[in-house]
């Protein structure tokens, strides 16, 4: 799905966040703490909150909206249940698990779109529309975003953030080294090749990339970069052949950009080759804009220490993703589950946590200023850009075409490089054979 949304629209919600602040802060978000009203009455004593926001950055993301949940709950206890692995490398398997053998954590992070239907599918988790009435939520999520969290008219899960996947992070100390501008802008692949060239040649790593997933990420900005928003998306629902020629071409850029990677990087996770980008072994680096917290978090300031734009060939495209929270079937703790669900749909819980996280709120209403310039120009890209969905976390696809394409990749990139078999695989991945 493609959608637009009006800067104005985002702005215009600014007054009324006031309101719901004050709302927020009344004490009425505790008089539920009982669990013995609304959908999901009942065990309020504690909450298992399941992620893999385990570490570094992400759990310091997770600690601030712990922070507000103690504030708005007190009588519920926090349980994390974080698993590590960036993109829930790890997490999904062992929550699938869980799932299956009827131990559900009392709510687990899930993104919206095609991989929460995956659960919805499988009759894994509850439908939560009733919080949407009682939180009063029904009007403070962009409408699509709702949309993707919605079956047959009922809702089943609470979003608690939006992230961006198609941005490009570059250290401008290496660039200039490499005798670049470091405030420049490169619009086309063929500007960022001749770049990362440079980049190279003065001896360090042109693009810092990790493990699988981490690859699956830069291919899809890849291919939003060659097909354009209308031919990428058109590869989630059948409209684009994935054996076409223009899908050729952008896996032949993205064999190149792999040509230009470090060598260790499959070992690695995203928060290493962010890593290498502020310590200056790499020029530049492809990821989703939770790579900002971890540049504030080592106390990087942009444009001095980092600067950031869309990967080259995708300004103007927004590839969107969304983190949300569900209610499982079977949850122990359903009142644990409710007031978890009110503190991440709040605003103050919101906002406490994307100020940590990189991401934007997910609520119209948030006020641009409390957030970093970075965050302040996604909140507008949001606003203006087509969005288009991501592959790598769950928006654009089930779960089991993600894990075949990763298993292509991974094949494609550790192993014999043969690009015609690796479309081909492609292909059937996305038909689901
Ligand atoms: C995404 C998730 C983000 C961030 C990222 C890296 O899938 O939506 O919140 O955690 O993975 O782990």
């Amino acid at each position: 799905m493609r959608t637009r949304r009006t800067l104005t629209a985002l702005t215009a919600g600014l007054a009324a966040s006031t309101l719901l602040l004050a709302a927020c802060s009344s004490g009425d978000d505790t008089a539920s703490d009982n669990g013995t009203s609304g959908s999901t009455g009942g065990d309020a004593s504690e909450v298992e909150v399941f992620t893999w926001w385990a570490s570094g950055s992400e759990k310091l993301g997770l600690d601030a909206l712990v922070k507000v949940f103690g504030e708005q709950h007190p009588d519920t206890k926090f349980v994390n249940g974080a698993v590590a692995g960036g993109a829930g490398s790890a997490a999904k398997d062992l929550l699938q698990s869980r799932l299956q053998a009827g131990d559900p954590p009392d709510t687990f992070q899930a993104h919206a779109g095609a991989e929460l239907q995956d659960y919805i599918d499988a009759g894994q988790i509850e439908d939560v529309s009733d919080l949407y009435k009682e939180f009063g939520l029904t009007d403070v999520f962009p409408k699509d975003l709702i949309d993707r969290l919605t079956v047959d008219g009922k809702i089943y899960s609470v979003p608690s953030n939006i992230h961006r996947a198609n941005v490009m992070w570059a250290n401008p100390t290496v660039l200039k080294d490499a005798g670049l501008d470091p405030a420049a802008t490169y619009s086309t692949m063929d500007d960022w090749f001749a770049a990362l060239d440079k980049v190279k040649a003065s001896g360090k790593t042109a693009l810092s990339v990790a493990t699988t997933w981490t690859q699956v990420n830069l291919l899809e900005t890849v291919l939003i970069a060659d097909l354009g928003a209308d031919g990428y998306s058109g590869l989630w629902d059948g409209k684009t052949d994935w054996n076409g020629s223009d899908v050729t071409k952008a896996l032949t850029d993205f064999q190149k950009l792999m040509s230009y990677t470090n060598t260790d990087r499959d070992g690695l996770d995203w928060p290493d080759a962010t890593q290498q980008i502020i310590d200056g072994q790499a020029g530049f680096n492809v990821m989703g804009d939770w790579a900002e917290a971890a540049f504030e978090a080592a106390g990087k300031k942009a444009p001095a220490d980092y600067t950031y734009q869309p990967v080259p060939g995708t300004d103007g495209v927004f590839d969107f993703l969304a983190d949300s929270f569900t209610l499982p079937k079977g949850a122990k703790h359903p009142g644990g589950t409710k007031n978890w669900l009110q503190t991440i749909s709040s605003a103050e819980g919101q906002t406490a946590f994307n100020k940590a996280k990189g991401s934007i709120p997910a609520r119209n209403d948030a006020k641009a200023s409390d957030f970093s310039e970075y965050q302040q120009s996604a909140m507008e890209s949001f606003g203006k850009d087509t969005i288009v969905s991501s592959l790598a976390h769950g928006a654009a696809a089930p779960v089991a075409t993600l894990t075949a394409i990763s298993d292509a990749t991974s094949k494609f990139t550790t192993g014999a490089s043969d690009l015609a078999q690796y479309q081909k695989d492609l292909a059937s991945a996305a038909a689901g054979s």
